[in-house]
C-alpha cells in the first residue's frame, strides 16, 4: 500500500484508548521514575564542582525548565535524504575507518568529522545510519560548536523536536538533555525499589512524525558504565515467522504522550506542548531501505486498535519480550569524550543503563530531527 493510502483512524478511537490507560497505573517500567528535573538538578556542584568530581565541561549545556509553551505540531512534509544517497559513502567515510560492533546492528566510525560533511555527505549519513540502526562516530567536535551550528547540521535531516518536558540549554529548547549531576543518588534511590533500569524505547513515538535520523552526543560521562543499549527492530521483525508477520500486518496501535506529561507534571516539573495520542503501524516500512522494522514499545504503545483489552495486552507483551530478550539483536554502545551517536528512530529502540556508581556526572545533548508519518507497505509474503 502506497504511504498517502494507510488509513487514518478516526480521533476517537486514540482519544478513548488514551484516555482509558490515563486513568490506569502502567505495570511496565516507566522511564520517568528516574527523570531529572530543576529539582534533582544541583547547579552549585555543576558550575563548581563537588569533593569528588570536577565542574561541568560544558556549562553552556546544563538543563534549564523555562515555563514557555509551544504550539501543537502541524503536519509537514519529509524529506527523506538517504533515499537517493550514493550507498559507496565515499562523501562520508572519505578516510575514515568502519568498524562493526556486532552481527546484526552498529558500527563505529573515526577518522571523519560530522561537522565538515558537504550535503552529499549528509544524504549518505542519513543512508548509512539507516543500514547499521547505530552508528557511533568518535572524537568528534560536535560538542564544541555553537549549539546554533550543532543544531543546523541536525535540521538538515528534519525540523527539530522540542521535548515536552526535558531541560534544555538556556535559549536552546530544540535541544533535548540528558543529565545527571556530580554526586546525584537518584539511581541508588531507584534501585532501592527495582532490579533493573532497562527501559526500551523509541524516541517520542506518540508524536504525528516522530524523529528519524537522531543525534546524542557526550558532554561529560562516568569512566565507566552508563552505555546504551540498541536493538535493531528490522531484525526484530525478521526473526519473526512468516505467519506470525503477516498476522501483525495492518495492525495499528495508540502511542501516547499523556503518562509521560502527566509524569513531569507530577514531580513539579513543565510541560512545553499538550500532549498527545497518535495512531501507528506496528509494522513501519522505511522510506530509505524499503526495510520492514516492528515499531512497537512499552514506554509509549498503549494499545492495538480493534482488539480487546486482554489480546493487546498479550500480543504487545510478547513483542516487548522478544524485543528484550533478543540479545542477538542488541547493541551496547560505549561513550567516550567526543563521541556522537547517530540512530534511526525508525528502526530502533534504545534503553539508557543505570550501572555506574560513583556519583559521576552524566551529561548529554540530543539533537531529533522530525521525519514522515509512520507508514507500512504491502505484506509480499517474504519481506
Ligand atoms: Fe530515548
Amino acid at each position: 500500500m502506497a504511504p498517502g493510502l494507510v488509513e487514518t483512524l478516526p480521533s476517537h478511537h486514540v482519544e478513548a484508548a488514551a484516555a482509558y490507560f490515563n486513568d490506569k497505573k502502567q505495570d511496565s517500567q516507566s522511564k520517568e521514575a528516574f527523570a531529572q528535573g530543576a529539582k534533582t538538578t544541583n547547579y552549585d556542584a555543576e558550575f563548581k564542582g563537588t569533593e569528588k568530581h570536577p565542574p561541568a565541561s560544558y556549562p553552556n549545556y546544563l538543563p534549564y525548565w523555562t515555563d514557555e509553551k509551544h504550539p501543537a505540531y502541524e503536519p509537514f512534509e519529509a524529506t527523506e535524504h538517504g533515499k537517493n544517497a550514493d550507498s559507496s559513502f565515499s562523501n562520508l567515510l572519505n578516510g575514515g575507518e568502519v568498524k562493526e560492533i556486532t552481527g546484526n546492528i552498529g558500527a563505529e566510525v573515526s577518522g571523519i568529522q560530522l561537522s565538515k560533511l558537504n550535503d552529499a555527505g549528509k544524504d549518505e549519513l542519513a543512508l548509512f545510519v539507516a543500514k547499521h540502526k547505530v552508528v557511533a562516530f568518535r572524537a568528534q567536535d560536535f560538542a564544541d560548536l555553537p549549539i546554533d551550528e550543532a543544531l543546523k547540521i541536525a535540521e538538515y535531516f528534519g525540523p527539530s523536536h522540542i521535548h515536552p518536558a526535558s531541560g534544555a540549554p538556556k535559549g536552546y529548547p530544540k535541544v533535548h538533555l540528558v543529565h545527571r549531576s556530580a554526586d546525584d543518588t537518584t539511581v541508588q534511590d531507584f534501585f532501592q525499589e527495582r532490579t533493573n533500569s532497562i527501559t526500551w524505547h523509541s524516541d517520542v513515538t506518540y508524536e504525528m512524525q516522530p524523529p528519524g535520523t537522531t543525534f546524542l552526543y557526550l558532554l561529560d560521562g562516568p569512566a565507566a558504565g552508563g552505555d546504551t543499549l540498541f536493538a535493531n527492530m528490522a531484525v526484530a521483525y525478521q526473526r519473526l515467522s512468516p505467519a506470525f508477520r503477516q498476522r501483525l500486518h495492518g495492525l495499528k496501535a495508540v502511542h501516547s504522550g499523556h503518562e509521560q506529561a502527566a509524569a513531569a507534571l507530577a514531580r513539579g516539573s513543565i510541560v512545553r506542548r499538550e500532549p498527545v495520542a497518535n495512531v501507528h503501524p506496528i509494522i513501519r516500512t522505511h522510506p530509505a531501505t524499503g526495510e520492514k522494522a516492528l515499531f512497537v514499545n512499552p514506554q509509549f504503545t498503549r494499545r492495538i486498535v480493534g482488539l480487546k483489552k486482554e489480546e493487546s495486552d498479550m500480543l504487545l507483551d510478547f513483542l516487548y519480550k522478544h524485543i528484550a530478550l533478543g540479545a542477538d539483536f542488541h547493541a551496547r554502545v560505549k561513550w567516550e569524550k567526543g563521541t556522537v551517536v547517530v540512530w534511526d528512530n525508525r528502526v530502533t529502540t534504545h534503553s539508557a543503563i543505570l550501572d555506574w556508581q560513583d556519583g559521576s556526572r552524566r551529561h548529554l545533548a540530543r539533537l531529533t530531527p522530525r521525519a514522515e508519518r509512520p507508514y507500512e507497505t504491502e505484506f509480499e509474503g517474504d519481506d
